[in-house]
């Protein structure tokens, strides 16, 4: 009769000494691109070297190619739980009420990777975290991938060549405003059917990187790429704050640690993959790469500045101000 008690009661202990918190931990990690992109490897090095840190206590999961969600529902996924840690585009913070991350859609506005590191690394890329923790989201890491080309059935070269296409955008009010400066017809589309838009035309162009354009082979159904820079493509790693916080405080450090590392990895590499995706692109034939001149450049880079005035109410004149400082300090 004593019995039932008695076991009950050694169990509350096991329990209390941590005996039963042995079982795995699993994070399921979602994403939309390929495995052979900056993010995929990025994703896949963070597996490796979670599982390594904590030695099996934790199995990350990696679903690439938006096996488990499209972009919008990635998100949602995540603040319900359903997946524990995603990379989304900067781009694609604009519908949960982040406007400010669409700052980094705006045209032009990074010369170069050290100037976006100088953002990302320091205070503003801090206080953009900061905005997420009231949605139930917490930032661990920004990724890099590189900087846009255009790409469409005809040469983009002049500004006017952009009138009257249909350029799928990401879901961020910025490209929208940058393509409607174009004269272009902006529509939002999840990147997983970007391809088969373009092969039937539902879209006529688009912009990304050379990575997510090979991977997903869109140079085999855009007849010319213009190597426009115009614009930059980099992720926020996330994860479901209430899990995170809730894990046992020395794995969630070893967790850190692996994402450290891996962050250190990934905007390693992201430049050379783009190189390399590029070189891909060239080598194929199937699309006609061109280099703009610095007076193409600039043409287009004038008909994209009313997208400043028109969205600085939505992104934040002061953040765009703290950016264009940074550059100030870097001589541009
Ligand atoms: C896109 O939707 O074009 C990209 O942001 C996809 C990605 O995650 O790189």
């Amino acid at each position: 009769m004593r019995i039932l008690p008695l076991a009950a009661g050694i169990v509350a202990a096991l329990f209390a000494t941590g005996a039963f918190a042995q079982q795995q931990i699993v994070i399921k990690f979602s994403h939309v691109v390929a495995n052979d992109t900056p993010k995929g490897k990025g994703a896949d090095k963070f597996k490796e070297l979670a599982e390594k840190a904590t030695g099996g206590k934790v199995k990350v999961e990696v679903y690439p190619n938006s096996q488990l969600f499209k972009d919008k529902e990635e998100l949602e996924a995540l603040q319900l739980g359903a997946v524990h840690m995603l990379a989304p585009s900067l781009a694609k913070f604009g519908p949960l009420g982040a406007r400010e991350f669409e700052v980094f859609d705006m045209p032009f506005i990074f010369p170069n990777k050290e100037v976006l590191a100088k953002v990302t690394e320091g205070a503003i890329g801090k206080g953009l975290f900061d905005k997420l923790e009231s949605k139930a989201i917490k930032g661990l890491a920004y990724w890099d991938n590189g900087f846009k080309v255009m790409s469409a059935n005809k040469p983009l070269r002049k500004p006017d060549d952009f009138k009257g296409i249909k350029m799928r955008i990401q879901s961020s009010k910025v490209l929208e405003s940058q393509f409607r400066a174009l004269g272009s017809l902006p529509q939002v589309m999840a990147f997983s059917e970007v391809y088969q838009a373009m092969q039937t035309g539902v879209v006529d162009g688009s912009e990304n990187t050379p990575s997510n354009m090979f991977t997903q082979k869109h140079h085999e159904v855009q007849k010319h790429i213009t190597l426009t820079g115009h614009g930059y493509i980099g992720y926020a790693v996330i994860v479901n704050k209430k899990f995170w916080e809730g894990l046992p405080s020395d794995i969630r450090a070893q967790l850190e640690g692996a994402m450290r590392e891996a962050t250190v990895y990934t905007n390693s590499i992201a430049q050379t993959e783009n190189d390399e995706a590029l070189a891909g692109i060239k080598a194929s034939g199937r699309s006609e790469v061109y280099a703009p001149t610095d007076a193409e450049k600039k043409a287009i880079a004038k008909v994209m500045e009313p997208v400043y005035r028109e969205m600085e109410g939505r992104v934040g004149k002061e953040l765009i101000a703290s950016i264009q400082k940074i550059k100030a300090e870097y001589g541009f």
